[in-house]
């Protein structure tokens, strides 16, 4: 496959509409879940891409029966706890995050050891964010190199439920306690920064015995062990995070105006919305409509001339958290210096994340101050790139690969861009979506 892209042309202005692809946080906890319901769970537009997968094929080297159909896929879940493997168990979470940390949640009662891998940006990342709670639990951890992978977990016969107060903002360590939480007696009480709520709608919806009280900072969170989780069917509406690139592109484009059907809006999600729109972007919500406690709608967006600079507040920050990069771009071509600040997180995601945006608006020819966990950016709304920018060895991040590609197609240059397939983690038809805009 060639596997490097090579961009020399601007984009044209266009007006269109399109769908982007499905949610890939509600389609990793619906595979996880569908596998705790008891019987047969459908989910219609499963985000296909090599995450998903990732997660699809855990479950089977636990037991449980997948198929996948043209336009759905069945996952006959075993009930909680309920799955069955030999000993020597290895399972891959290949570059995803999420499902390598939430699916230890849910093994914290296993009575063999299972070894869990990841390929080489995974295994850059921390797990002492989970595996710190989930030892309170009774599980046990076994590393070759301390809080990383590959690690062995070691379940614990009894689990009684645990007090923890998360105070990262990381869905990910709040959804890996839930997930325990389901397999622990007693109650779990979590003191949770605030970040994207998709398994408390999720645990609602499916009766799991849940209280959540909300501050302004916190939500405090109470679970009980359910008896059991009924089958489900689920229907997955589209990615904020992937819509996010091309409300940036037609907010950055000339004369342009796409609308984007079906798009998740949960307010845990919106920073982007909220960012885009203060630095003067025209986005518009249409037809708002609620699905299992989602919050769905089309989203219109048109091209704006007028961009201004934003001193980004930081309580956006985990709703915006896998959106930063690109919202740089905007940053770019603002009037003025804007100012993104206490984001440390942002260095451990797939890739160095604020490094990685830093180094290739400088390679554009953009000013930056950063530090360890902020970022000051000198917009230029003249911005225009007459070089050669290659892009490589970036951990295969695909959201630096996507970045780097909407940078190309705006601000002009030669751009050639390593490793396209880092698409295919969680934006597959990211590519093909473009060229259906227009020909560049
Ligand atoms: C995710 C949570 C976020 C986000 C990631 C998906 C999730 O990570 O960056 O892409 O589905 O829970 P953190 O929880 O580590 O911030």
């Amino acid at each position: 496959m060639k596997n490097i892209i090579f961009i020399k042309k601007r984009i044209q202005s266009y007006n269109k509409k399109i769908n982007i692809s499905a949610d890939k946080s509600l389609s990793i906890r619906w595979v996880l879940l569908a596998s705790q319901a008891e019987g047969k769970c459908r989910a219609y537009n499963l985000l296909m891409s090599e995450d998903v997968i990732a997660a699809l094929e855990s479950l089977k080297k636990l037991g449980i029966k997948v198929t996948i159909y043209k336009n759905y896929c069945e996952i006959f879940g075993n009930g909680i706890g309920g799955f069955k493997y030999k000993k020597n168990l290895v399972i891959n979470a290949e570059n995803s995050g999420t499902l390598g940390r939430l699916i230890l949640g849910l093994l914290i009662r296993s009575p063999h050891k299972i070894k869990l891998i990841g390929d080489k940006s995974l295994s850059k990342r921390d797990f002492s964010r989970i595996t710190n709670p989930l030892e309170k639990f009774g599980a046990k951890f076994y590393y070759k190199i301390k809080n990383k992978l590959p690690l062995s977990i070691l379940g614990s016969k009894k689990t009684n439920g645990i007090n923890y107060f998360e105070d990262k903002g990381s869905a990910q360590v709040k959804s890996s306690i839930m997930f325990a939480a389901l397999n622990a007696s007693g109650t779990t009480s979590i003191k949770a920064k605030k970040s994207r709520n998709h398994s408390e709608l999720l645990f609602k919806y499916l009766k799991v015995p849940i209280k959540i009280n909300k501050t302004k900072k916190y939500d405090f969170i109470d679970i009980k062990k359910p008896k059991k989780i009924k089958a489900f069917n689920y229907k997955v509406p589209g990615d904020i995070s992937s819509a996010a690139f091309f409300m940036v592109l037609t907010t950055l484009a000339n004369n342009s105006k796409l609308l984007i059907r079906n798009v998740n809006i949960n307010p845990s999600r919106t920073g982007v919305i909220k960012i885009l729109k203060k630095m003067g972007a025209k986005i518009k919500l249409k037809k708002l409509r609620n699905y299992k406690g989602e919050q769905i709608s089309d989203i219109l967006i048109k091209s704006s001339n007028n961009l201004k600079a934003i001193n980004c507040p930081s309580e956006l920050n985990t709703s915006a958290i896998d959106e930063f990069l690109i919202i740089f771009l905007v940053a770019a071509k603002a009037k003025g210096i804007s100012y993104f600040k206490d984001l440390s997180e942002l260095n451990k995601k797939e890739s160095p994340r604020l490094n990685w945006g830093a180094k290739i608006l400088n390679m554009m020819g953009v000013k930056t101050k950063l530090t360890k966990s902020s970022i000051k950016i000198y917009g230029n709304p003249n911005l225009k790139i007459k070089k050669l920018i290659t892009i490589k060895n970036y951990l295969k991040d695909h959201r630096v690969f996507m970045m780097s590609t909407i940078a190309a197609l705006i601000f002009g240059g030669e751009w050639k861009i390593h490793d396209q397939d880092s698409i295919n983690t969680s934006f597959p038809s990211f590519l093909k979506i473009l060229k259906n805009l227009n020909k560049y």
